[in-house]
């Protein structure tokens, strides 16, 4: 299996509950290893341009809001078939579907307040990165 690598933000309600640690080593003990990360107060033009693929559902303006409402901690993670490495240890959208021991389902508050995005393809990955990080930035 290749190494590849993704793209995470530990999410408001997150850092908000000072979980960036306990978030990143359940990252960490799921195989994954953090190549880059920052801790930045998103602005709308980020959250807006970042979540643009949602802009026409219903929760968009909550989500824009929800995302500038408190610092993120972006993240570049790589491993083996990294993309589907940090779904599983992420656990489903929605907490209350999520399998026990993910992050979710310790940490998520609900579908929206859900502490952690993760890339869903290893193409998203490639953009998502790229929104956030320059390769100087990103060691591995
Ligand atoms: P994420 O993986 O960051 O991608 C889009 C986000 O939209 C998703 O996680 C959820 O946090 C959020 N989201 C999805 N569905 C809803 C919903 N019904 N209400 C509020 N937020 C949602």
């Amino acid at each position: 299996m290749a190494v590849t690598r993704t793209f995470s933000i530990i999410k408001p309600d997150a850092t908000k509950r000072n979980l960036t640690g306990a978030v990143t080593a359940k990252l960490e003990e799921a195989g994954l290893r953090v190549v880059a990360s920052k801790r930045i107060h998103m602005s709308r033009e980020q959250a807006e341009g970042f979540y643009a693929v949602h802009k026409e559902r219903p929760f968009f303006g909550e989500l824009v809001e929800f995302m500038m409402s408190e610092p993120v901690v972006v993240q570049v993670l790589e491993g083996e078939d990294a993309v589907k490495r940090n779904r599983d240890v992420m656990g489903a959208t929605n907490p209350a579907d999520a399998d026990e021991g993910t992050i979710r389902k310790e940490f998520a508050l609900s579908i929206g307040e859900n502490s952690v995005h993760g890339s869903d393809s290893e193409e998203n990955a490639a953009i998502e990165i790229a929104f956030f990080f320059n390769d100087d930035e990103i060691v591995g």
